[in-house]
């Protein structure tokens, strides 16, 4: 540090004198960073801004604008020297996704958009104006992906036992939390698992157990601390794989009854204009009366509906019957 006192004493006076000239310039020239944060969702577009003073009409000449990323080798984002834009040096991360409004650097901004962002795009980032003065201000950016999308699977696995599953991808990383419908707390006895999925996202998989357990609904909660948010989905348990059964037995005998039904009317139809062309009653009857099976042999029957169907019916017809 250059204090003047002991600076006249230890250096010389030139330097002092430039040093303490620098200082001075640097505190009239100030670059801000009206937001230190951004969040934004993967694939959006951001925009970051710093303001510098500029006073009266701009001169492009003399103004430096740089944005670059911080990491351990800094990389360039964005670099306009003295007026001129100057692409050699950005990084190939960012080729084709920086635009810088040149509009607004007249009113002393200096605003960077990056277009579908990126997962890697975080972090920080520096932005340096040079312009009579120089200085700079560093902003943070968050990218985010919410666990919007969960695919939910409720499986029997045996005699009233449950698995129920959800998945999501999301960034960062999520907690998953599971409730009954009282809210009570069921995440202990579930199972969740991390992979990468698909764009550096996190594919999170959980599943509960559940036991002895019907008509009832549980919830999903996939936390995502760091930005404190919460996505859900709800997953019901409808009755016991007894009842599942039953219920389709049932279809499939209402079903027998329906085409039996049908079969039964349209024979009965046929038997009575037969009968009233052949004026033969008793054929009608008997053949009505006695086991539908024989049906197939009968040539009317066969020309007018076709015979596969109809033999499918009659193998109903057969079941109901036994
Ligand atoms: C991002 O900006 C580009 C160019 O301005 C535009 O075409 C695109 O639709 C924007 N994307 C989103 C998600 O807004
Ligand atoms: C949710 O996931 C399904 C299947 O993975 C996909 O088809 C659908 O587009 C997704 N919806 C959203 C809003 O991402
Ligand atoms: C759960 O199942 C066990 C046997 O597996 C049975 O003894 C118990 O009564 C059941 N509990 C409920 C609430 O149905
Ligand atoms: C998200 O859900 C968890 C668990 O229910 C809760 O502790 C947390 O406060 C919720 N956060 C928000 C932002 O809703």
């Amino acid at each position: 540090m250059c204090q003047s006192s002991t600076c006249i004493m230890e250096k010389p006076l030139l330097l002092c004198m430039f040093s303490f000239y620098w200082h001075f310039l640097n505190a009239l020239f100030t670059v801000e960073a009206p937001q230190s944060l951004y969040t934004v969702e993967l694939g959006n577009n951001v925009t970051m801004e710093c303001t510098f003073p500029v006073n009266g009409k701009l001169k492009f000449g003399d103004l430096s604008v740089s944005w670059e990323k911080k990491e351990e080798l800094g990389k360039d984002v964005y670099v306009l020297l003295k007026g001129e834009e100057d692409f050699k040096s950005q990084h190939s991360d960012f080729r084709g996704r920086i635009k810088l409004l040149k509009e607004n650097l007249k009113l002393g901004q200096s605003l960077l958009q990056i277009m579908d962002v990126k997962l890697r795009d975080a972090g920080f980032y520096r932005c340096l104006i040079d312009y009579g003065g120089a200085d700079y201000k560093t902003i943070n950016l968050k990218v985010q992906a919410p666990y919007r999308n969960i695919t939910q699977g409720v499986v029997s696995t045996g005699d009233k036992e449950w698995k129920l599953t959800c998945q999501s991808e999301g960034y960062p990383k999520a907690e998953v939390i599971w409730q009954n419908g009282e809210y009570e707390d069921l995440t202990d006895k579930a199972d969740t698992s991390y992979e990468t999925g698909s764009d550096q996202l996190y594919r999170v998989t959980s599943t509960l157990t559940i036991k002895n357990r019907t008509h009832e609904n549980f919830r999903c909660i996939f936390w995502n601390k760091e930005l404190q948010k919460n996505t859900s989905a709800i997953l019901y348990i409808a009755d016991s794989a007894d009842d599942v059964l039953r219920t389709e037995s049932r279809r499939f005998v209402g079903a027998i009854l329906v085409v039996t039904a049908l079969v039964g009317s349209v024979l009965f139809i046929l038997c009575i204009r037969k009968a009233s062309t052949s004026k033969d009653k008793r054929t009608c009857m008997a053949n009505s009366s006695v086991n539908t099976a024989k049906l197939p042999k009968d040539k009317d029957t066969h020309d007018w509906r076709g015979p596969p169907f109809e033999e499918e019916e009659l193998k109903y017809i057969q079941i109901e019957k036994t």
